[in-house]
């Protein structure tokens, strides 16, 4: 009995320091990269497992270039990731940025010239000079992946995970049937994506903060008649095909695989079932090189009324991964939330949602990475309309301060306790995989 009291109280004490840590804001600057999965988990090179607590940073839309950066710098934005706890970043890019680049003989677009294009003259030039005057390192001439450069290094000096995400082909604001949906959609060339990623994986191998790519945001229903049928028949040929682009060209980086129905479900891919209504065959992780790469990721947006049941469409869409008992499941890899969010103003109905709350919970149960949608307050401008605030984000308008005091406790509380290291070991018992890791090292797979 005093034994079990006293193990409690130091177990309270280490939690405790744990909270501590966090609430110091403090980073391990050693990233201890390359990551991998084995089966349910993230790993680091030193055999720990990560998990991914972030916030997304847009970068996708019209202009193409990370947002915010007209109010501050980009160490101050990287730095209240930092100050709530998060350790990674999902940073999104457009493909049309690669193919201007190839349009331009190999040189990308100064961010004056993609502002005057996206803002008008007059809107653009004044942009651009708040961008200049906020970012002092910035030299007058600083192209659009130059920017990318310096977010990738001042996440790797603040010990924050870079995740890159293919959001959109064309640049603008997503997702609706907007033409960037599924494959050979509108705007959605294949051989562009697959040119896009080469590009920029190979590009990424210089920012030494790279852990993990995404391939494609939300695939959806396309807008053109030309597109593809849409079933994971399709997804496989084509996921696959540019996740052996990425990793032939950067083998470092964790290869992230979204779902169908705006990256709401895995479900047949999870299951090992058929693909699609006329074929039988069946996706198999095993099958690829770059199976200790590969991690699956959702989003989820939405307002239940009740956790459990909410939670039990998530586990059936491919959260049931991340529960190594349940034999049904025939590819097992981590899967991460890249995308969940509501207002983050003060607003007790949006932090304290059914919706929200549950989040906290299961991603504090089942050890699942997440990343808020979103973490800037502001876009250059989004579906036509410049200067544009977004209330879903938890930095004001101006990227100076919180929006709510409420809501951002909300997600520091539940960093702090998706980290917790209380894990269930009958449930998630794992570190056992390890060993495939090492089988896959002598394979020459990284
Ligand atoms: C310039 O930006 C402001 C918002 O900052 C907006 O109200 C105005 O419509 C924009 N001008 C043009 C020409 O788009
Ligand atoms: C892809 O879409 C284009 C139109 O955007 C069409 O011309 C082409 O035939 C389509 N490709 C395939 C293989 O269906
Ligand atoms: C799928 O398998 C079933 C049973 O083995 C078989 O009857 C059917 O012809 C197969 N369908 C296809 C499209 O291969
Ligand atoms: C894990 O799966 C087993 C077998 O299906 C099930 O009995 C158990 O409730 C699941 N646990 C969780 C936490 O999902
Ligand atoms: C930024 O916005 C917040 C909230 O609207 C405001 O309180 C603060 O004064 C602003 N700061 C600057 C530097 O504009």
């Amino acid at each position: 009995m005093r034994l079990q009291s006293f193990l409690y109280v130091l177990a309270a004490v280490l939690s405790g320091a744990f909270a501590a840590s966090i609430g110091a804001r403090k980073h391990n600057p050693d990233l201890a990269l390359p990551l991998y999965s084995s089966g349910r988990w993230i790993y680091n090179s030193k055999g720990e497992t990560v998990t991914y607590v972030g916030g997304n940073w847009p970068g996708a839309a019209d202009a193409m270039i990370p947002e915010g950066l007209q109010y501050q710098s980009v160490s101050y934005i990287a730095g209240k990731f930092a100050e709530v706890g998060m350790n990674s970043v999902r940073l999104t890019y457009a493909i049309e940025l690669v193919d201007q680049i190839y349009e331009n003989g190999g040189k990308d677009v100064p961010i004056k010239t993609a502002l005057v294009e996206a803002l008008g003259t007059e809107n653009g030039t004044k942009v651009y000079h708040e961008i200049l005057e906020h970012n002092p390192s910035f030299h007058k001439d600083i192209t659009r992946l130059e920017v990318y450069d310096a977010i990738a290094e001042e996440l790797y000096k603040r010990g924050i995970y870079l995740h890159l995400d293919n959001h959109v082909s064309k640049g603008m604001w997503c997702c609706g049937t907007d033409g960037n949906g599924w494959f050979n959609d509108t705007y959605f060339d294949v051989h562009n994506w697959l040119r896009g990623w080469q590009y920029m994986a190979s590009h990424g191998k210089k920012w030494k903060a790279l852990s993990s790519v995404g391939l494609r945001n939300e695939l959806r229903s396309p807008a053109s008649g030309y597109a593809y049928p849409v079933n994971f028949e399709v997804w496989t040929e084509y996921m696959t095909k540019a996740a052996e682009v990425v990793h032939k060209a950067n083998s470092d980086v964790l290869i992230f695989f979204s779902g169908l129905n705006y990256d709401t479900t895995l479900h047949e891919i999870v299951y090992g079932n058929p693909l699609s209504d006329s074929s039988n065959a069946t996706f198999d992780i095993r099958d690829y090189d770059f199976l200790h790469k590969a991690v699956f990721e959702l989003h989820s947006y939405s307002s239940p009324t009740e956790c459990e049941s909410f939670w039990s469409s998530l586990y059936s869409d491919g959260f049931a991964c991340l529960n190594e008992s349940d034999t049904d499941v025939v590819n097992r890899l981590p899967v991460v939330l890249t995308e969940w969010g509501h207002s983050e103003e003060d607003i007790s109905d949006a932090y304290e949602s059914v919706y929200s709350t549950c989040l906290h919970r299961k991603a504090a149960e089942y050890k699942f990475g997440w990343m808020l949608w979103t973490v800037l307050g502001d876009y250059y401008i989004r579906s036509g309309t410049q200067d544009v605030e977004d209330t879903w984000a938890i930095l004001a308008k101006n990227e100076t301060v919180f929006r709510g005091v409420m809501s951002t406790e909300a997600v520091e509380s539940m960093i702090a306790d998706t980290l917790a290291s209380d894990v269930d070991e009958g449930v998630y018992a794992s570190q056992k995989e390890i060993k495939s890791w090492a089988s896959y090292k002598v394979k020459g797979g990284a």
